[in-house]
């Protein structure tokens, strides 16, 4: 029998911390400079937050912005998806923190750690909660601080990551504009390009793990590079195609932004004009699990972004993890 329940997307909040991290600033820091940053990444700046700022503070102020969009309080919350790889702390949660931040004393909840496809994963749990009939309103929200474990001495990836946050709020669909499909994959062949091996419980915390800078990403950025350009196109168009789409139908694509020269092979793969395709590396580099939420706020800012519209989400991270979306936007 098919599924009676479908899921929307009911409200977006975003948030970055003020203080900016510009390619000049990071000219004075390593050995680079904002013209290769611009032409290789297509960043120019990036918003890191001041010490002693969590995950969970970014976190909590873009779903405040998420509930006050939609007019609701925290209570009425019942789950809390939170994608997320830098969490305040190993344990409890972020998303427990959060759920105490906003007293949404009735919501259960937990972290998603699928790196940069973490929103797209957190998404589709909290998508399949509200079609299951087991939830009627659940926050997901995608949120890195990964300037906290960034090595500021390595130029190839202190000039990519920034940090930031972004919140929707999911409910039972009430006309046709609602979540279609989803595609993920999971290749752990590929965890070795992208990783953090320190704090875990194979390298726990020592003098030896900070010596030896396991608590900084570390990454080759060209298998990543070409892994992401492939599964990116792959992904959407399975998604698409699934679902009787080419890619010349969707009205937005809202891709992770990790590489804008990524973006647009994957956009060109995948038969896209760039008027479809909404790129705001630009302004905050990869926040990892909040750029997909800070894209789609971005494409609302500009205008690009109306009801009805068919929009294609799609990602590539750590794991390797891929993603992808296709939904109907309702608000
Ligand atoms: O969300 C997933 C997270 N990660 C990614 O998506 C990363 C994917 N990869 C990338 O975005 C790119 O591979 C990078 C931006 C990381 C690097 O760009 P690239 O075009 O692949 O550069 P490369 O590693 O091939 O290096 C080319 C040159 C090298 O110099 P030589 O050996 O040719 O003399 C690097 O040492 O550029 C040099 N380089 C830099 N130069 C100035 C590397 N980083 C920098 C820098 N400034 N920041």
């Amino acid at each position: 029998m098919a599924n009676l329940v479908r899921a929307k997307i009911s409200a977006l909040g975003t948030y970055v911390p003020p203080r900016l991290l510009t390619n000049e600033d990071l000219e004075k820091m390593v050995e680079t400079n904002s013209q290769w940053i611009m032409e290789r990444t297509g960043i120019k700046q990036r918003h890191i937050v001041d010490k002693g700022v969590g995950t969970s503070h970014l976190a909590t102020e873009a779903a405040k912005k998420a509930l006050a969009e939609r007019g609701m309080s925290g209570s009425e919350i019942e789950a809390i998806f939170l994608g997320t790889v830098t969490p305040d702390m190993s344990f409890p949660a972020t998303a427990c923190l959060v759920q105490n931040n906003l007293g949404a004393k009735g919501a259960w909840g937990y972290d998603i750690s699928a790196a940069c496809s973490g929103f797209v994963y957190a998404l589709q749990t909290g998508v399949k909660f509200v079609e299951s009939g087991a939830h009627k309103r659940v926050l997901v929200i995608g949120a890195d601080v990964m300037s906290s474990i960034i090595d500021y001495t390595d130029r190839a990836t202190c000039v990519i990551f920034g940090d930031g946050a972004g919140a929707v709020i999911v409910e039972p669909a009430t006309d046709e504009n609602y979540f279609m499909d989803f595609v993920h994959e999971v290749d752990g062949s590929g965890g070795c390009f992208l990783n953090m091996p320190g704090g875990g419980s194979l390298h726990p915390a020592s003098h030896e793990t900070v010596d030896k800078k396991m608590h900084f990403v570390h990454q080759d950025g060209q298998q990543v590079f070409k892994y992401a350009v492939r599964k990116m196109a792959e992904a959407s168009e399975r998604v698409l195609e699934r679902n009787g789409f080419k890619g010349t139908d969707v009205d937005l694509f809202v891709p992770h932004q990790a590489n804008k020269r990524i973006i647009m092979s994957a956009a060109d793969r995948l038969g896209m004009k760039e008027d479809k395709i909404i790129i705001n590396i630009d302004m905050f580099g990869n926040t990892t699990a909040g750029t997909i939420p800070l894209a789609l706020d971005s494409a609302r800012q500009q205008g690009r972004l109306k009801k009805g519209d068919l929009v294609l989400i799609a990602s590539v991270g750590a794991g390797f993890t891929v993603g992808a979306a296709l939904l109907r936007w309702a608000c």
